[in-house]
């Protein structure tokens, strides 16, 4: 499974990349607002600053809604840098903007989606990445694990090319269970990703092997 970080903040993303298990990262219009990137030519510079710190795709969300709008703008970010994915979100002129940017050969993320009819017209619509978002259905009672094993299912019996991206992933045991279900990829914060690591035994354990080591080495 491919770990995209989350987020907009160029700390977060150089510490995931250090660690060496980074394949990309995805930001929103929030994210960049959270880090206090605003106006056209900050956010664009910020687009490349992320591209320079990371090896893998780096979702570029466009602000525009209509079709015209989401083409002008999508081909504005893609031309920045080839590892720049037009993230698009999950509309009507969205799905017809993914189209086109496919026979392009420009890369898309399809995101807000969160049924198996949207992820279908995603993958019809040639998206590179389909962006369901588990936390937010967790939040309103929904099972958001289901709708990615749903995904899997109708992914899996058309040979579909598009990556299914678990976003809005929220924890460790998220992405635990993205990882059984079959998700290509997911994308959460750098906690989630550190979380994997912990383990009180793994700890006890060092902490004993060193004052072992340490008894016998005075
Ligand atoms: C996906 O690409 C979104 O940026 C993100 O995962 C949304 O996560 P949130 O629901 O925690 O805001």
């Amino acid at each position: 499974m491919k770990f995209f970080i989350d987020t907009a903040n160029l700390a977060d993303i150089k510490e995931a990349q250090d660690l060496g298990v980074l394949d990309g990262v995805t930001t929103n219009p929030s994210l960049m607002a959270k880090e206090g990137i605003t106006g056209q030519e900050n956010i664009i510079n910020h687009y490349k600053a992320i591209c320079e710190l990371v090896d893998g795709d780096v979702s570029a969300e466009v602000i525009a809604t209509d079709f015209e709008g989401m083409v002008k703008e999508g081909e504005t970010l893609a031309a920045l840098n080839p590892q720049i994915v037009v993230k698009i979100p999950m509309t009507k002129d969205g799905i017809k903007a993914c189209k086109y940017f496919s026979t392009k050969g420009i890369k898309t993320n399809v995101t807000l989606v969160f049924s198996v009819g949207q992820a279908l017209l995603a993958a019809k619509a040639g998206a590179t990445y389909v962006s369901p978002f588990i936390g937010r259905l967790d939040d309103i009672s929904t099972d958001g694990l289901n709708l990615i094993d749903e995904i899997r299912l109708v992914y899996d019996n058309y040979l579909y090319d598009t990556e299914i991206l678990a976003a809005s992933v929220r924890n460790t045991m998220h992405i635990v269970n993205c990882a059984k279900i079959g998700a290509d990829v997911m994308t959460g914060p750098l906690s989630s990703i550190l979380g994997l690591l912990k383990h009180p035994l793994t700890d006890s354990g060092l902490a004993q092997f060193l004052a072992d080591y340490a008894k016998g080495n005075q």
